[in-house]
């Protein structure tokens, strides 16, 4: 019984990460800054059709309003990323 416990907890394998980022160049970046104080899922659940300058802003209020230390080009390749990978024109 025991040992059946035991290959049970042995067997166990984690789910899949479902809260990471799109791949795409700079994810790094935005991964290291935007992933620090929240899950991916704030980024990931954002609707595909948001407007233009909806991620500069959204960085922007990161910075601004809850504090996130990005450097400034950090913040552009942030938003360059966030731009390709999670905003469809
Ligand atoms: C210093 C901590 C911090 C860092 C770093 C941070 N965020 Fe946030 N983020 C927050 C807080 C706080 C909220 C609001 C949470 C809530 O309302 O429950 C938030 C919410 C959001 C939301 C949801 C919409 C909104 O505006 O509330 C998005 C999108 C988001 N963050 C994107 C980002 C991106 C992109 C980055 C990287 C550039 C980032 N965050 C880095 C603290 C941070």
């Amino acid at each position: 019984m025991i040992g059946a416990l035991i290959a049970l907890a042995l067997a166990y394998r984690a789910p899949p990460e479902t809260a990471a980022l799109k791949p795409g160049p700079d994810v790094e970046v935005a991964e290291r800054h935007c992933l620090a104080c929240h899950s991916a899922d704030y980024i990931t659940t954002q609707p595909p059709k948001v407007a233009a300058g909806f991620w500069q802003a959204s960085v922007t209020k990161m910075v601004a309003v809850f504090g996130a230390p990005i450097p400034a080009n950090d913040q552009a390749k942030i938003v360059a990323y966030l731009n390709a990978a999670y905003r469809e024109p």
